[in-house]
């Protein structure tokens, strides 16, 4: 399935989350607009917004409140990159120069602050409290993650749990939200509702595995950013803690953590598992939770949102960027 025909169902809604983004862009102070412009311009894949709409579609609902939290949803993300790219000290996002690399880091973080407050702005209008309690405590929860990953950089004696943990922090979490918000919103029973969050926590575990193999495997074109940047932040993904599972001994990725000349132990570390093996066996991992979600989407009822959202799980796992 393309991603054209994955979002079909919701085409006009995505079209409307998109305007109700670009209208944002529109304030009275032309130093904050040029840079809601900068971060608002840069399309993404538009997974979030995507789940919230096409989890609403299980029942006939007036679809108002959906597409502000679809919006809330990409906002909350977009925020957090903002952020998450001024810790990582990031250069690049999706091709384009980052905010603090154009403007520094503090007006970085209030721009980000920004950003969240408008995220929070649009869920609070649903006037959906399940809802607002969610975002907060997702916005926690995205928190937690990143302290995690800030914590643990440089340390190369992690293990897959503590992987695991911290992906179900920084990525599961918000593909959760956007799955429960989207059947909260459309009124879905309890038993759905619980079916589509669970479906979203597990493809936010696939998603964020296939893209932190991608790191090493993709190309700086399609990543818009440099192949091997995770480990160069410090960051110790899957791919390197399987690397350090099958072969404790080996030093390639203590020596990309600690240096001395970590740049070219990086490069070396890439090479390693490029061709060590453990990429597959990533790659099988991430399958591993694709398939938990389809078990919760089998729950739902057959229709055009249910097949997208299949499609969604086979994108999640072959997409190169
Ligand atoms: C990107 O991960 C970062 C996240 C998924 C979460 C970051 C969360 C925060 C910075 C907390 C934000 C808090 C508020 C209040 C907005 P990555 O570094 O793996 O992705 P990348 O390689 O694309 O940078
Ligand atoms: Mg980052």
């Amino acid at each position: 399935m393309s991603v054209l025909a994955i979002y079909a169902p919701i085409e006009a809604e995505l079209d409307l989350v998109l305007e109700r983004l670009r209208e944002l862009a529109q304030v009275d102070f032309p130093w904050l607009g040029q840079m809601l412009d900068h971060v608002l311009r840069q399309r993404g894949k538009q997974i979030r917004p995507a789940l919230c709409l096409l989890s609403a579609r299980f029942h006939p609902h007036d679809t108002t409140h959906v597409v502000t939290m679809a919006a809330a949803a990409e906002l909350l993300h977009t925020a957090t990159l903002v952020h998450d790219d001024t810790v990582d000290k990031s250069a690049l996002r999706r091709g384009d120069p980052t905010v603090h690399s154009l403007w520094g880091d503090s007006t970085a973080i209030l721009l980000g602050d920004y950003l969240f407050a408008n995220s929070a702005d649009l869920c609070t209008s649903t006037g959906n409290l399940r809802c607002v309690h969610l975002f907060a405590r997702t916005v926690m929860t995205l928190c937690k993650g990143e302290l995690n990953e800030l914590f643990s950089a440089f340390d190369a004696k992690q293990d897959r749990q503590h992987y695991l943990q911290r992906i179900e922090r920084k990525t599961a979490s918000l593909f959760s939200m956007a799955t429960e918000a989207g059947a909260v919103l459309s009124g879905a029973p309890e038993e759905e509702v619980l079916a589509l969050r669970r479906f979203g926590h597990a493809l936010g575990l696939a998603f964020q595995i296939v893209d932190d193999i991608l790191d090493y495997m993709g190309t700086e074109e399609d990543l818009g950013k440099p192949v091997g940047n995770d480990l160069l932040q410090g960051t110790v993904t899957l791919p390197a803690i399987l690397l350090l599972e099958r072969e404790p001994a080996d030093a390639t990725i203590r020596r990309a953590c600690e240096g001395p000349d970590r740049e070219a132990a990086v490069r070396e570390a890439v090479a390693r598992i490029r061709d060590s093996g453990v990429i597959d066996e990533a790659y099988a991992i991430a399958r591993g939770y694709a398939e938990e979600a389809r078990r919760e989407l089998r729950r739902l009822p057959s229709s055009p949102a249910q097949d997208s959202l299949h499609g969604l799980v086979d994108y999640v796992l072959d997409r190169s960027r």
